[in-house]
């Protein structure tokens, strides 16, 4: 008969094998390549001793292949909660050592089990991917654990925030949970996504390409706009991931953490004053502006390298969070197309759904014409914009700098499509076209010099604020060195704000 010294050793045993994943072998490997266990990256991303594993003596239940020999406690996932600065989240880290961290039925249970958790205690959901994908020798019952992994991401979706990291080659089923959830990270040499990887492309295609350049953090970064952010290795990944989830509620139920505010609320900033060049055509800055108005000069960005065109993220204003989406007047000169369309939308309805109010910052000449943008969709893309803006009930606060030229003015939360207070500096242009496009348009025959007059014309009365203020579409023309304090006075006005779309099933974006 055993003692109970025998049963704690029997119990000491399975975790030690639990805890080796695997094998040391494999743990080798896995450093070599520049990438850190399952278990490490769990340490890294919660507060110390908050872990608590669930599911550690999983195994699966496959005798195919000679798998009833080659079983693993934990079976390649490791799953449970925790907090990150004291707030709990739910988290799944795949075991890269444990059959490349292939998804089995039974490790496909361990993520349900936790993500059904996460929604009903209303915590995020996190999970570090590093996977193979379908475990080949389970066939269709890894496909099954995949969707019922897929169908509970849908259904948290705008419930809980869900968190990706991408720590490895994440190949077929493994890339698409990761696609629906709300932000991925990407390691710049260590991970990919690809749903097919080179060899297969080849074979298809005859297309030769690396993994890194058909899936790696810098292609999902700046061209294909799937993951959000892009760090130098694992540690500085999770890192990032606990300072975003420092400007996110728990969940859709929560306002979005407060934190105590030291920088003045009118703190004035007399630069900004000269940060909108006269010349019309000239670039400037509009991160220099979002830096300037955020708690401790401090934005967060996300999505930085791709459709910069437009710029989103969170920063804090008087401790509270806050989103950005700010046309980029020095990349294209800030026009609306395709992607930076597309991306300005889910983040608007990212922050929607979790109760962030949107801070929309206009210096916009138009959407950008072209046989490329239209065969592409800008009519369906630039709609999903206007449509998440006009959607979305939280707190709404737009400011014009320069030009609002168009239907970008109408799509930028204007006050017609629900803003709800709406700014502008004296420099603003509030019209359907730059001067010398009407010019053209109105006066075709005119001689140079009448142009020019027309123009000059066109200008006084079109390329200012003050037809949009007296319509009451502009609720204040304010100097720019009052930025901050005029944007906090408007989120703490709007602070209780209640509003509800009409009850239905759901609406039908233009995807
Ligand atoms: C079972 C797998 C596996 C998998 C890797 N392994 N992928 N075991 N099922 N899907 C095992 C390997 O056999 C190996 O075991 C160990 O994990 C490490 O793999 P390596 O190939 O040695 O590592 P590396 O060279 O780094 O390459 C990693 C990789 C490659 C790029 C992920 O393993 C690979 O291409 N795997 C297959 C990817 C794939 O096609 N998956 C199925 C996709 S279909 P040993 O014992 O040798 O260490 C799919 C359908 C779902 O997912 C669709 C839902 C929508």
């Amino acid at each position: 008969m055993l003692t109970n010294e025998d049963k704690y050793k029997i119990l000491e045993e399975k975790n030690r094998l639990a805890e080796l994943g695997g094998g040391q072998n494999r743990i080798d490997k896995q450093h070599e390549s520049g990438r850190l266990t399952a278990r490490e990256r769990i340490d890294i991303l919660l507060d110390p001793d908050s872990f608590v594993e669930l599911d550690k003596y999983v195994v699966h239940n496959i005798s195919d292949f000679g798998m009833a020999e080659s079983k693993f406690l934990g079976d390649g996932v490791v799953t449970g909660y925790g907090n990150i600065d004291g707030r709990m989240v739910y988290v799944f880290a795949q075991d890269f050592t444990v059959f490349g961290g292939s998804l089995s039925i039974t490790n496909a249970n361990k993520i349900v089990k936790i993500t059904k958790l996460a929604m009903k205690n209303g915590a995020p959901l996190i999970g570090l991917n590093d996977s193979g994908g379908a475990r080949i020798q389970e066939g269709v019952q890894s496909l099954a654990g995949y969707a019922d992994i897929f169908l509970l991401n849908v259904k948290a979706s705008g419930v809980i925030p869900q968190i990706s990291a991408i720590l490895g080659p994440c190949a077929g089923g493994a890339v698409y949970s990761p696609a629906l959830t709300d932000f991925i990270f990407m390691v710049k040499e260590t991970s990919y996504m690809f749903v097919t990887g080179p060899d297969v492309v080849k074979s298809v295609t005859h297309e030769e390409v690396t993994k890194k350049e058909l899936g790696g953090a810098v292609t999902h970064n700046t061209k294909s706009g799937v993951a959000h952010f892009m760090s130098e290795n694992d540690e500085q990944s999770i890192m990032t991931i606990r300072e975003m989830m420092s400007f996110l509620p728990s969940n859709n139920m929560e306002d979005p953490p407060i934190k105590p505010n030291i920088d003045p609320i009118d703190r004035k900033d007399e630069a900004l004053m000269k940060l909108v060049p006269e010349d019309p055509n000239k670039p400037y800055d509009i991160k220099e502006l979002i830096n300037s108005v955020c708690d401790n000069h401090y934005f967060f960005e996300v999505q930085e390298h791709y459709a910069q065109n437009i710029v989103i993220g969170f920063g804090r204003m008087n401790g509270r969070p806050v989103g950005f989406v700010a046309n980029q007047p020095a990349f294209f000169a800030g026009v609306l197309d395709i992607n930076s369309s597309t991306k300005a939308a889910r983040f608007v309805r990212f922050c929607d759904a979790f109760n962030i109010p949107i801070i929309t910052l206009v210096d916009v000449p138009g959407f950008l014409p072209g046989t490329d943008q239209e065969f592409g969709g800008i009519i369906k893309h630039g709609a999903k914009l206007l449509y998440a803006f006009s959607e979305a009930t939280v707190p709404k606060i737009t400011l014009i700098t320069r030009k609002a030229y168009g239907g970008a003015y109408d799509v930028m939360s204007s006050k017609h499509i629900g803003a709800d207070v709406n700014l502008a500096y004296p420099s603003a242009e509030i019209a359907v076209m730059g001067a010398d496009g009407a010019v053209n348009i109105l006066y075709r025959n005119l001689n140079d010099e009448d142009k020019l007059k027309a123009v000059e014309e066109y200008k006084e009365a079109f390329a200012n604020p003050y037809r949009a203020a007296e319509l009451g579409y502009i609720d204040e023309i304010i100097y720019p060195r009052n930025t901050r304090k005029r944007l906090i006075e408007a989120l703490e006005m709007t602070k209780n704000k209640s509003e509800v779309n009409p009850p239905k099933k759901h609406g039908n974006i233009p995807l």
